[in-house]
């Protein structure tokens, strides 16, 4: 029996993110090379968008390189650089298949030309795809984003009495897209390490000590149950949002535009 049978359906965030980490430590536990606990991280990367796409799951966003993932060693970066073009290459057909909309957040044009070429060759084929979209976070930098976002607003020679939460995230890579409702970390780190700061302000965070490549789609199901078990309050108190304790503040239920 799966997990996913006892998954409530209508209880699955529209938005999860992952922080995909621990592949290094993963080969190195087998003494060998980080680059094959990378290759290794290209199957549970494949599981988990088949168990975000069984379990509903709309957005899946998936932290695959940071902009200060650019200062590791060359060797790793250029194997990294290259394991992308490959999965993408290699994996676009599925995707095609799958109805799987393929974007990316990030610096688009840090990335090497053959990656930028296959990525937007992956975008485009996809493109018309509504069953799961599946962002990449690559060259990605939140803090970055932000500024970005900034500099657009200021650009725009808006009034600063204009300047709204909202205004903020339709300048963001993440535009028009929900913010995250689960963000899971693996590898048992318990740090966001500069990802989506702005999206996550109401997220549910699940870490787990399991290590990216061994992540599989039970896994995945097991971080949605563990979110369907808490109480999203968004400040207000619990009997304000169970109506089943006969609250009388329920119409004024308000999550102040969060979500
Ligand atoms: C995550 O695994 C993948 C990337 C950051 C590209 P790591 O490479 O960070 O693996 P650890 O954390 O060193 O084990
Ligand atoms: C975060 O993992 C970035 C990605 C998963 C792509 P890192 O392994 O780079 O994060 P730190 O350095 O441990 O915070
Ligand atoms: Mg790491």
């Amino acid at each position: 029996m799966s997990l996913l049978d006892s998954i409530d359906k209508n209880n699955v965030p529209a938005h999860v993110a992952i922080i995909m980490d621990g592949n290094g430590r993963w080969a190195q536990s087998q003494g060998r090379e980080r680059i094959f606990g990378h290759l290794n991280g290209v199957e549970a990367v494949r599981a988990s968008l088949k168990a975000a796409t069984a379990c509903g799951v709309k957005h899946l966003t998936l932290y695959a390189f940071s902009t200060e993932n650019w200062n590791r060693p060359k060797d790793e970066v250029e194997a990294l650089m290259t394991l992308l073009v490959h999965t993408i290459v290699g994996e676009l057909d599925e995707l095609d298949k799958n109805e799987v909309k393929l974007t990316m957040i990030g610096d688009f044009e840090s990335l090497p030309d053959n990656c930028r070429e296959e990525l937007r060759k992956g975008m485009q084929r996809t493109a018309h795809h509504t069953r799961i979209n599946l962002i990449l976070a690559l060259s990605y930098s939140s803090r970055r984003e932000i500024t970005e976002a900034v500099r657009k607003i200021v650009a725009s020679g808006i009034s600063a009495e204009k300047i709204h939460p909202d205004l903020i995230s339709q300048n963001l890579g993440t535009a028009g897209i929900p913010d995250p409702g689960l963000l899971i970390r693996t590898s048992g780190e318990i740090r966001i390490s500069n990802f989506l700061l702005w999206q996550i302000a109401y997220a549910e965070l699940y870490f787990t000590e399991t290590l990216w490549p061994d992540f599989g789609e039970e896994d995945f199901f097991a971080a949605i149950m563990d979110y369907q078990g808490r109480e999203r309050r968004f400040g207000l108190t619990s009997a304000q949002i169970s109506p089943s304790e006969g609250n009388i503040l329920n119409e004024t239920k308000n999550t102040g535009g969060l979500l």
